[in-house]
């Protein structure tokens, strides 16, 4: 394994900075309300770190509210630090994740990329992989909408996005989440997150994916 697990180990969730020329960091960065999403983005940690040269940065942002233009908490009261534009522009690759909000992302982690246009004006993120992952209640709650609707805004900052193919074998075995357009998880009514077999498979799967082709790409 490369480094900690999202850098959580001794508390810190500062990954390992690059070690060497062709490390690729990877940001996970999410939003959760009640763990479901933090949990996948955990997996997704997991198969990061398991590539030879890569490693996990784990970030989530604050919620946003009818003063969401108050400054936000800077810090958050538990958990990995709120993201911010250079944790963008320092890691290598980007894994995005957000519980579905009628079929799309939630508005906190929309907030967070309408504040990226600065990094679309440089061409900060062209050229680096992307994927994404979400959360529903129900099985055909907008899963693969809200994962497109993460897409769209990569895709006009021209990252490279990356997806789950049918190779892996959990996307036939799964009968919950995971999809060829990214990770998912059902939460169905359960209060606290328990991620079938599959779909951790698959969220290991995505980040595993992101980051072998950051350290592909680091290579030249
Ligand atoms: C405002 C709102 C809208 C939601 N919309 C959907 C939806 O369209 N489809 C769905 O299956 N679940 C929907 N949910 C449920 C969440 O997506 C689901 O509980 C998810 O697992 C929460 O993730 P989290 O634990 O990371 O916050 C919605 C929840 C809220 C609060």
């Amino acid at each position: 394994m490369a480094g900690s697990l999202c850098g959580t180990v001794g508390g810190r969730y500062t990954a390992h900075r690059a070690e060497n020329l062709h490390m690729a960091e990877i940001l996970v960065l999410y939003y959760s309300r009640s763990g479901a999403t933090a949990e996948l983005a955990r997996q997704v940690c997991r198969g990061i770190e398991a590539v030879a040269d890569a490693t996990a940065r784990l970030r989530t942002v604050p919620p946003v509210s009818a003063e969401s233009e108050a400054p936000a908490r800077p810090v958050p009261a538990s958990g990995p630090p709120y993201a911010t534009l250079d944790d963008l522009r320092e890691t290598q690759g980007l894994v995005l994740g957000s519980p579905t909000r009628f079929g799309n992302m939630a508005a906190p982690l929309k907030h967070f990329l309408d504040g990226t246009a600065s990094l679309w004006l440089s061409g900060g993120l062209a050229g680096k992989p992307a994927g994404v992952f979400t959360a529903t209640q129900t099985m055909h709650g907008g899963q693969e909408t809200t994962l497109v609707s993460m897409m769209l805004p990569l895709l006009h900052h021209g990252m490279y996005i990356v997806g789950l193919p049918y190779t892996e074998r959990a996307l036939s075995d799964t009968r919950a989440g995971g999809t060829p357009y990214g990770a998912s998880y059902v939460s169905g009514a359960n209060a606290a997150p328990a991620l079938t077999d599959p779909e951790k498979a698959l969220a290991q799967a995505l980040g595993r994916r992101v980051a072998a082709l950051a350290v592909q790409l680091s290579r030249g």
